[in-house]
């Protein structure tokens, strides 16, 4: 409920700054209706995804506990409205390579069972917002686990977290995934829906130094490298909507 309202809450904003200082006007009332329209299937879709989690996935106590406190530090500056603020700071991204959207717990357990991640697994998070998939394969698999973002609140509040539950094998670390040390990871896990060209060139030569045999989860796009063989892909739940995921082994 709490992750509905604080939805809610963005959305709210996000439409007031939108319509401030804009004069009135008939195509200005066709929009706002359609931003109304918009975010309420919005919010209906969103509130389907947290019953769902909430059944399926949040049985684990420590889990559930964490996922509370992150929807705590949120519950009024939520992650996507965090993202917009400090995303407009960072000078080295442009806003749209930063866009906020989130993986379901529902997603990432599919994606995570279907490349058979273990407890000898180094799981990386590149762009890990709040750091939800990095505590999940932490806590559910026993996987060393790392967040990269470059938005400094996700990072220190993650960091936070990890101290206060004393959790063990788990980081997080401000930096630019194109400058991060990747070589002691097994599995990737990258959400470059948002990318430009730009970025995913620099995307397809980082993956390229990736090592051999780690294994590559990425969402929206199909990636054709000969560094890369496919294991599969499918349709899975995102804070947006429905998006393709895709698998790969690094050979
Ligand atoms: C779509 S969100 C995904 C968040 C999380 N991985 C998830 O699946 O729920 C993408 C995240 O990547 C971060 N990001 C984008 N470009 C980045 C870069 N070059 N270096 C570090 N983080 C980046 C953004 O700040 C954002 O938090």
């Amino acid at each position: 409920m709490i992750k509905v309202i604080s939805l809610l809450k963005f959305q709210l904003k996000v439409l007031s700054m939108y319509f401030k200082d804009s004069n009135w006007s008939k195509e200005k009332t066709k929009e706002f209706f359609f931003y109304i329209l918009y975010y309420l299937m919005n919010i209906c879709y969103y509130s389907f995804l947290c019953f769902a989690e909430y059944i399926f996935i949040l049985k684990n106590k420590k889990l559930k506990e964490i996922d509370n406190k992150i929807t705590d530090i949120y519950k009024n500056d939520n992650q996507f409205w965090v993202s917009l603020k400090e995303g407009y700071s960072i000078k080295t991204e442009k806003i749209s390579n930063l866009t906020y959207g989130e993986t379901s717990y529902l997603a990432i357990k599919y994606s995570l069972d279907f490349i058979k991640l273990n407890s000898q697994d180094v799981f990386y998070d590149l762009g890990c917002g709040t750091g939800k998939n990095v505590f999940f394969s932490n806590i559910v698999y026993n996987a060393k686990s790392i967040g990269i973002d470059l938005i400094k609140s996700f990072i220190d509040n993650a960091n936070n977290i990890v101290k206060e539950f004393d959790l063990k094998n788990i980081t997080f670390i401000r930096k630019s995934i194109f400058d991060a040390d990747l070589n002691n990871g097994t599995v990737f896990y990258i959400t470059p829906t948002c990318f430009d060209r730009d970025n995913l060139n620099k995307l397809f030569n980082k993956i390229k130094t990736l090592p051999k045999g780690s294994r590559l989860i990425v969402l929206s796009i199909e990636i054709n490298l000969p560094e890369l063989k496919k294991l599969g892909q499918k349709k899975l739940f995102y804070s947006w909507g429905l998006a393709d995921t895709f698998y790969y082994q690094v050979v």
